[in-house]
């Protein structure tokens, strides 16, 4: 048995939903709560496959976890084990998070190479090189990292790029660290500044967050606290870009719209109107049919990677010539083949893609390989006329909680299906 969302196309969206937490902020502040020898409250914490395996991690390293819906009382107290069980770690990307807090807690920390999407190298010498300078010795074993420190000393840090991951790890490692610890050329995304916020709310002492140069006065130890985690950006700009291209007009609930001007101004420039009112953004896409001529994605805050391919698929049909160029991870156009046997017509050349516009796109079986490109697979498929399954569903699952149901709510038809391909 098999699992797939079944959509049918063709129609523009028309609805309201209230956004998810943030993924790629709850990732990194559930490994600091490990940090912490006491409890956690954390509320809107997104219920998705990433989460899920991040928490049984915990678990296994010696957390007790309470869950209350998208609410979680987490207390790490005896949380003792410093080695990430293999098949587990490998299931996500962000184990590597675990680093940080690991060497952070115990100095030692044992975990496989991490895992994840397959969409480029994405090797992490950066976050070695940080944790080497707090003191952490690296010895590699039957596919396992082994670290371990005599020293942890405050450091002062260059990344060699703003890594989101190595970002936070070396945040989440100098909590503890004897000293002044001064990150330098630090990755942007609000969701680092999220992190450091809840650190802050525990007792961290931290500065500069949200800029390229982060200083951390390491502490003894970590209070208890309650926090609630920010909404998903990355959901609400491919519920945006989705509006956008079914040319509908939608709404979306507990938006943090500062954080999304990139994509907001590259949705104004197809020709969509964004109009906010605090939390809540009205988009009209009725009108959003211009192409883009030079689309590339950044470090925050430049257009994010992670939304790329959703914005790929809804230029599929756009009056016009696009470009795409993608300066974050170099296999992240693995769409564009599906897109093409979906009608669409899609050139790519290395990191660069050429989208020449269609009338329309067709409705057919298609398979995702990732989770951001699996998304954009549904969106091309609520473009398309006709049916589309998406199949390889669970990947879109690692990080949207419930794309069928908010999709629904959007207006579209879609559902999840079980079939026996
Ligand atoms: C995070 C996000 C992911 C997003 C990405 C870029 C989380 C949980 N995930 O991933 O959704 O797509 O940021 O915004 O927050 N690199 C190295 N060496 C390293 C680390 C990274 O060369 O040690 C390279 C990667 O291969 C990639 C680039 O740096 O080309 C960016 O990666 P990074 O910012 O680290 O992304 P992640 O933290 O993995």
């Amino acid at each position: 048995m098999l699992e797939c969302f079944e959509i049918s196309g063709g129609t523009p969206l028309c609805g309201s939903v209230t956004l998810q937490g943030s993924k790629n902020a709850a990732l990194p502040v559930l490994a600091a709560c490990l940090l912490h020898r006491g409890k956690t409250v954390l509320h809107n914490v997104p219920d998705i496959r990433d989460t899920a395996v991040m928490l049984q991690i915990m678990e296994q390293l010696g957390c007790e976890i309470e869950k209350k819906g998208r609410t979680l009382i987490i207390d790490a107290k005896e949380a003792k084990q410093f080695q990430v069980d293999a098949a587990l770690g490998r299931q996500m990307r962000s184990t590597i998070l675990l680093l940080g807090a690991l060497l952070g807690r115990n100095q030692k920390a044992v975990l496989p190479f991490p895992g994840g999407c397959i969409i480029g190298m994405r090797p992490i010498d950066i976050h070695i090189t940080a944790m080497q300078k707090f003191g952490a010795v690296f010895e590699e074993q039957d596919g396992m990292l082994l670290a371990e420190a005599g020293r942890w000393d405050a450091q002062t840090i260059l990344l060699r790029f703003p890594s989101v991951g190595a970002t936070e790890n070396a945040i989440l490692a100098a909590v503890y660290a004897k000293g002044l610890t001064c990150i330098q050329n630090c990755a942007r995304e609000p969701e680092i500044a999220e992190l450091c916020c809840f650190l802050k709310e525990k007792g961290a002492k931290i500065q500069g967050e949200g800029t390229s140069c982060i200083w951390i006065r390491g502490v003894d130890v970590l209070q208890d606290s309650t926090y609630t985690l920010m909404p998903d950006r990355i959901v609400a700009g491919t519920y945006l870009i989705a509006g956008a291209a079914t040319r509908g007009k939608i709404t979306l609930h507990g938006i943090q719209m500062h954080n999304m001007e990139a994509v907001a101004e590259l949705l104004r420039q197809m020709g969509a109107a964004i109009v906010c009112e605090k939390d809540t953004c009205y988009l009209d896409g009725r009108k959003a049919a211009r192409p883009l001529e030079c689309v590339c994605t950044d470090t925050y805050p430049g257009f994010p990677t992670d939304l790329q391919s959703q914005l790929m698929a809804a230029l599929c049909i756009a009056e016009g010539k696009s470009r795409i160029k993608e300066q974050i991870f170099e296999e992240r156009f693995r769409i564009a083949a599906w897109l093409n046997r979906m009608g669409a017509k899609v050139v790519t050349d290395g990191r660069e893609a050429v989208i020449h516009g269609v009338k329309r796109l067709q409705g057919m079986t298609v398979e995702a390989q990732e989770l951001r490109g699996g998304a954009a697979l549904v969106l091309a498929g609520l473009i398309a006329e006709g049916k589309t399954q998406v199949y390889g569903s669970s990947f879109i699952e690692r990080g949207y909680e419930d794309l069928a149901g908010d999709l629904r709510l959007l207006g579209a038809v879609v559902s999840r299906k079980t079939t026996e391909r």
